[in-house]
């Protein structure tokens, strides 16, 4: 796609990437991505954010077919991934009179993924400049998703530059405005999940943050750009899925269990019962009768976590690693706490390769774990109510 003048002196300079199915290795875009840059054509341009790095001469030529390259003043790091700065080098080489703007975490990013030296300068939360005739302010919104993350906002326009926020791995078929008839919010949901929601917290501090600052576009640097009522609705969206998850009256212990041949399920409905036996609540989550968003779901409300599983191949069966995956997908408590149970028939190495993935994302195993050779007895279901009860008299 060409360059296109989206908002007064705002043009768009980035690429599109329709082709693309697996988004940095990781995630799956049924409907590829763009990488948006915007070049801010005032008496002194400048750039906010370039683009990955295969895109790099695509970038170059859009940029030289609007200004000298030798003009460029300023080019505004919101974030440092590499989908955002994997061409930077290449167009600080061509660019010899630009200073890159961000945040200190960003300087310190970047000078370790191009691993050379450029002229930078840290902008401080609230922060303004004038670029000729267009004011910048900066906003500094950690967390959206990497500690160095910025938006930058033109008060003159009411425009933001959200980078990451407010995105989506969509790419933009036509027309770079999102149409809102045709709705990509399943594409956004994914790309929320898988990038974003782990920091609900400050994605919440983020919409304070910026609650009464007037926005009629904001311009992201994936998927379609908004405005309007795409622009609301993303927003309303971002309020839903952000928010902080409902509490009961008791405190809530999931209780979550893969079963080959119902062992492991009778000892799950047994630490159930001990953690309601202690005047807690207990949710039963059986793997594969759940989806994944419910399975996050529970993480995020849950006061403390057991996991249930069987060995199977000298392993945790590769479902239950994928459920606990999850966690890291999840914004879970500040105080983790959790317990281990599983029946096994040979050598039952999953609850220790359990405990270590728990103990790995912090969370704390106060019980020893419960683990039994084949068909638990009364006295192992015991334990199992014992390992329930203690939980939920752990969570004061
Ligand atoms: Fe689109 Fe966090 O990079």
């Amino acid at each position: 796609m060409k360059p296109q003048e989206i908002l007064p002196r705002v043009w768009w300079v980035g690429a599109l990437h329709p082709d693309m199915r697996i988004f940095d290795d990781l995630f799956p875009t049924a409907n590829g991505t763009s990488y948006n840059s915007y070049l801010l054509k005032t008496a002194q341009p400048t750039l906010i954010d370039t683009v990955k790095g295969k895109f790099g001469d695509q970038l170059i030529a859009n940029l030289e077919s609007q200004i000298k390259l030798t003009e460029l003043k300023y080019i505004v790091a919101n974030h440092a991934e590499p989908d955002h700065s994997g061409s930077l080098g290449k167009l600080l080489e061509r660019a010899p009179n630009a200073t890159v703007l961000g945040s200190k975490p960003v300087g310190i990013f970047l000078k370790e993924l191009l691993n050379r030296d450029f002229p930078f300068r840290a902008v401080a939360d609230g922060e303004t400049l004038d670029i000729g005739g267009m004011t910048l302010a900066f906003v500094v919104v950690p967390f959206l998703h990497w500690p160095d993350t910025i938006f930058t906002y033109a008060p003159e326009l009411k425009a933001a530059f959200t980078c990451d926020a407010l995105g989506a791995h969509y790419c933009p078929k036509g027309e770079l405005w999102a149409d809102c008839n045709q709705d990509y919010r399943a594409d956004q949901k994914l790309y929320y999940d898988c990038l974003i929601r782990l920091y609900n917290e400050h994605v919440r501090k983020a919409l304070d943050k910026v609650k009464d600052v007037p926005i009629e576009a904001a311009l992201p640097s994936h998927g379609p750009l908004l405005r309007g009522e795409c622009l609301a609705r993303t927003i309303a969206r971002y309020q839903e899925w952000s928010a902080a998850p409902k509490k009961g009256a008791k405190k809530l212990v999931g209780v979550v269990y893969l079963s080959s041949h119902g062992n492991t399920a009778r000892m799950a409905e047994a630490v159930a019962d001990g953690v309601r036996s202690a005047g807690a609540e207990a949710e039963l989550c059986h793997w594969s009768e759940k989806s994944e968003e419910e399975i996050v779901s529970l993480y995020e409300r849950a006061d403390a976590l057991v996991f249930g599983t069987p060995t199977i191949n000298r392993d945790v069966p590769p479902p239950m690693w994928r459920t606990m995956a999850l966690l890291s997908a999840s914004a879970l408590p500040t105080k983790r706490v959790a317990g281990v149970f599983g029946s096994f028939g040979w050598s039952g190495e999953a609850a220790k390769l359990v405990e270590s993935r728990l103990a790995g994302i912090g969370y704390k195993l106060p019980l020893e774990s419960v683990r039994v050779r084949f068909t638990p007895t009364e006295a192992d279901l015991a334990k199992c109510r014992e390992l329930g009860a203690g939980l939920a008299g752990n969570l004061g």
